[in-house]
C-alpha cells in the first residue's frame, strides 16, 4: 500500500505509539484486501463498548492509548454500552459491572470519541450522500451504504478505533465504486408489511446472499424504518453492507442471476426466530435503536393501556431521539414501559436481570439473543408484542 511522507513517519512511530499502531492496523487490513492508498473519512463510529461483550483486555488497551495521548482526528461517536446510567433500577445490580462500563465510556471520551452510545448515529448527524466513512456495528454501516448514500466498509471495532486517531481508512471493498455494483437480483414476490416482516426477509437474504450486493424487486415504497430493519437483519446473518432497494437503483449492467423470494420463504424465516411458546418476561422494541417515528408509532399503539406487572417492557432509543420524542415517553411510561438509552437488550446483561423469554419485533435481536443472552425468543409484529405486554 501506497504510504505518504507523513503517513510513513506515523507508521514508523514519530507521533508516538498510539498513533503508530492505529497506522499499523490500517496498512494491515489496506495490504491485506489490496487497497493501494489510505482516504480521508467524514466520520468513524467505534463499536466493543459495552464491558459484556469486550472484557478487561480491552480496558487495559484503551489505557495505554490513553496514556500515550490517542485522540480522535476527525468526529467520531459510539456504540451502545451495556448499562444506561440513568435506569440503573433496570439494570444488572453488581457494582463491579458499573465501574468497568464506567470507565470504559471516560476512556473513550479520553480519546475524543463522543459517547452518544447509539446504533443510529445517523439520526443526531446525517452524513452527506458521497463521503466516506470509517463506521462499526453491522447495522449502523448498511444503513449508511444503503439509505443515507455514504461509503463506508463494515469495520470492527479495533480498525473503526485506529481509523478515527489517523482520521483516514485504506481504499478497498465499498469505497470504491466497482464494488458498489448490485451482482444480484432479488424479486421479492410477497411484500412485506411491517417492521418484522422486513426483518425476517434480511434474515432470510442473509443466508443465501453472504456477502453479495442485492437489488430489489418488488419492494413497494419501504420507509427508511423498515429499510432499517431489513438491513439489520440482513447484516446479522450475512456479511452484505449494501443493497439496493429497488431495481431502478444503480445495478451492473451485466445480467444479474435472480432470487425470487416467497411469501412460504418470510414465514420460515419469521418462525425460525422463535424458540418457545412460554409467556414473555420482557417484550423488546428497539433494535436498531429507535427513530422518533418508530418512537410515535409504539406511544400511540400503548396509549390509555396497562403493561403487565410481570412484564418488562423496553423500548431502546439513543438520548437524542429520547429528548425529541419527549411526549411519546411519557405515553409510554404512563402505560408502564421504559425508555431505555446507551444500551440495548443484546449488549446489556438480560439474564442477570431476570430475563429467560424474549419477546421482540427485531428479527436481529430475535437472532441474536439466544446465543448472546442465552435466553429463548419470540419473534413477532409490533401488534402481537404490545398485546402481549398488556395482555
Ligand atoms: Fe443496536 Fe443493539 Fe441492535 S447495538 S443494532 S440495538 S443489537
Amino acid at each position: 500500500m501506497h504510504l505518504t511522507k507523513e503517513e510513513e513517519k506515523i507508521y514508523e512511530g514519530e507521533e508516538g505509539w498510539a498513533y503508530q499502531i492505529a497506522m499499523r492496523i490500517l496498512v494491515k487490513l489496506g495490504d491485506l484486501f489490496k487497497a493501494d492508498w489510505l482516504i480521508p473519512i467524514d466520520s468513524a463510529h467505534v463499536s466493543g463498548v459495552s464491558y459484556k461483550t469486550i472484557g478487561d483486555a480491552a480496558i487495559e488497551l484503551f489505557e495505554a492509548l490513553v496514556e500515550a495521548g490517542a485522540k480522535s482526528k476527525v468526529r467520531s461517536t459510539a456504540n451502545p454500552a451495556g448499562i444506561d446510567y440513568n435506569h440503573l433500577e433496570e439494570m444488572i445490580k453488581l457494582p463491579e459491572m458499573h465501574r468497568k462500563q464506567a470507565k470504559i465510556i471516560n476512556l473513550y471520551e479520553k480519546m475524543g470519541i463522543d459517547p452518544i452510545l447509539t446504533c443510529t448515529p445517523y439520526y443526531i448527524s446525517r452524513p452527506k450522500e458521497g463521503v466516506h466513512l470509517a463506521w462499526a456495528e453491522s447495522s449502523t454501516v448498511i444503513y449508511a451504504n444503503s439509505v443515507l448514500h455514504s461509503w463506508t466498509n463494515r469495520e470492527g471495532g479495533p480498525s473503526a478505533l485506529a481509523a478515527a486517531l489517523i482520521g483516514k481508512t485504506p481504499n478497498y471493498g465499498v469505497h470504491k465504486p466497482e464494488n458498489r455494483q448490485a451482482n444480484v437480483l432479488v424479486r421479492v414476490e410477497s411484500d412485506p408489511k411491517d417492521e418484522a416482516e422486513f426483518g425476517a426477509l434480511g434474515i432470510h437474504l442473509g443466508r443465501i446472499l453472504k456477502d453479495e450486493v442485492p437489488a430489489f424487486e418488488g419492494l413497494l415504497h419501504p420507509n427508511e424504518d423498515q429499510l432499517k430493519h431489513l438491513g439489520a437483519a440482513m447484516a446479522s446473518t450475512g456479511m452484505t453492507s449494501l443493497f439496493y432497494p429497488c431495481a431502478s437503483c444503480p445495478k451492473s449492467s451485466s445480467r444479474l442471476e435472480t432470487i425470487s423470494v416467497t411469501a412460504d420463504d418470510l414465514k420460515n424465516a419469521s418462525e425460525s426466530l422463535s424458540t418457545t411458546n412460554e409467556a414473555p418476561d420482557m417484550i423488546y422494541i428497539g433494535c436498531p435503536h429507535c427513530s422518533f417515528k418508530e418512537m410515535k408509532k409504539v406511544a400511540q399503539r400503548i396509549k390509555g393501556r396497562k403493561i403487565r406487572e410481570d412484564v418488562k417492557f423496553w423500548v431502546c432509543a439513543s438520548r437524542y431521539v429520547r429528548e425529541k420524542a419527549e411526549s411519546y415517553v411519557r405515553m409510554i411510561e404512563a402505560a408502564g414501559g421504559k425508555v431505555i438509552s446507551d444500551t440495548c437488550a443484546v449488549v446489556t446483561w438480560l439474564k442477570e436481570i431476570g430475563v429467560d423469554v424474549l419477546m421482540t419485533n427485531s428479527a436481529k435481536t430475535a437472532y441474536y439473543a439466544p446465543t448472546m443472552n442465552k435466553t429463548e425468543t419470540i419473534f413477532a409484529s409490533l401488534d402481537e408484542c404490545i398485546e402481549a405486554a398488556c395482555q
